[in-house]
């Protein structure tokens, strides 16, 4: 092939290329124009709101969960250790009594900071049936491998205790329920009496919140409910605050992880990117 025709392959195959371009950018531009126009023209403020809202439909008007800011919010979110500490101690001391936590063992609670020995000794203070080689039942002393101490023997015992519902398991609550961590701050500093006109039913707590309006639990926390050995100051929010915090982790330990891991690989492609972009220019420098 001579010289002159190879140029005028290249051209060509230019010429083709820019082509292809120009139609897939037309083609994008197209498609996002579309998209535009159908989301903001054709929808309605209130057909918006319900596109990307995959939870539960609920036609009644209930109040949207507080806006709290948390330290696992956004990309680069971790968790407040010492506030899920504090917020263990309220699990253990009011909503254990109620709410199970079969996910989680004593021995993760080392992830928050706990010690060792510390682990040892919360694991002890909560008693386990078990079956002896002589086939009876006995009790021995918690260890670090067991998990929380389900508060009732079964569902049916628990609805029985509760007013007929049973206290759901808390340890994926807060991925379970939509906005999870602003949810279950808001019901926990929520409760208010039902306004005038309201028809509460027997047993059930007034709480804009919760689906319904009403809630088969009592408000769980009053102000100094526990006392805090670190001198923070036990309030109704403060409690609600570090519940959310312990129990975010207990949703998703590994949260801090996952999201280090995606900013590592944003870093590496971004390098990836400057890399092959100097390589492309580098290669294609020597045809003009
Ligand atoms: C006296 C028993 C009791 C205690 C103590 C208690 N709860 Fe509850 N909780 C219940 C019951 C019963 C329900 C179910 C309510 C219903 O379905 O109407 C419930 C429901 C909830 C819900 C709503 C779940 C949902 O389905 O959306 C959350 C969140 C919750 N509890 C958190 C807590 C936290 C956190 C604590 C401790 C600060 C706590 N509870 C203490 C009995 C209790």
């Amino acid at each position: 092939m001579s010289i002159k025709k190879k140029i005028e392959k290249i051209e060509k195959n230019v010429t083709n290329n820019k082509l292809i371009f120009g139609l897939s950018g037309a083609f994008v531009a197209a498609a996002l124009g579309l998209y535009l126009f159908s989301y903001f023209i054709v929808l309605t403020p209130k057909e918006r709101e319900g596109l990307f809202n995959f939870g539960e439909v609920n036609h009644e008007k209930i109040e949207h969960p507080k806006k709290v800011k948390w330290s696992f919010d956004g990309m680069f979110g971790t968790f407040d250790k010492a506030s899920a500490q504090r917020g263990y101690q309220v699990y253990k001391e009011v909503c254990s009594s109620c709410h199970s936590m079969n996910l989680v063992a004593f021995r993760n609670l080392q992830e928050l900071g706990f010690t060792e020995p510390e682990v040892k000794v919360l694991a002890s203070s909560s008693d386990y049936d078990f079956v002896n080689d002589d086939g009876d039942v006995e009790s021995r002393p918690g260890l670090p491998s067991d998990h929380f101490k389900n508060p009732y023997p079964n569902k049916q015992a628990a609805a029985a205790a509760n007013n007929g519902k049973a206290p759901p398991d808390l340890s994926l609550m807060a991925k379970a329920r939509h906005d999870g961590p602003n949810y279950i701050y808001s019901i926990l500093t929520g409760y208010t009496d039902a306004p005038a006109g309201f028809e509460l039913s027997a047993g059930a707590n007034y709480n804009p919140y919760f689906p319904g309006m009403q809630i088969a639990m009592a408000k769980p926390l009053s102000d100094a409910q526990v006392s805090y050995e670190d001198g923070t100051k036990p309030t109704v929010e403060q409690m609600s605050h570090d519940i959310v915090n312990f129990l975010q982790w207990t949703a998703e330990p590994e949260m801090e992880y996952r999201k280090r891991m995606g900013i590592k690989a944003l870093a590496y492609l971004a390098f990836l990117t400057v890399f092959f972009y100097i390589a492309k220019v580098r290669i294609w420098s020597r045809v003009k």
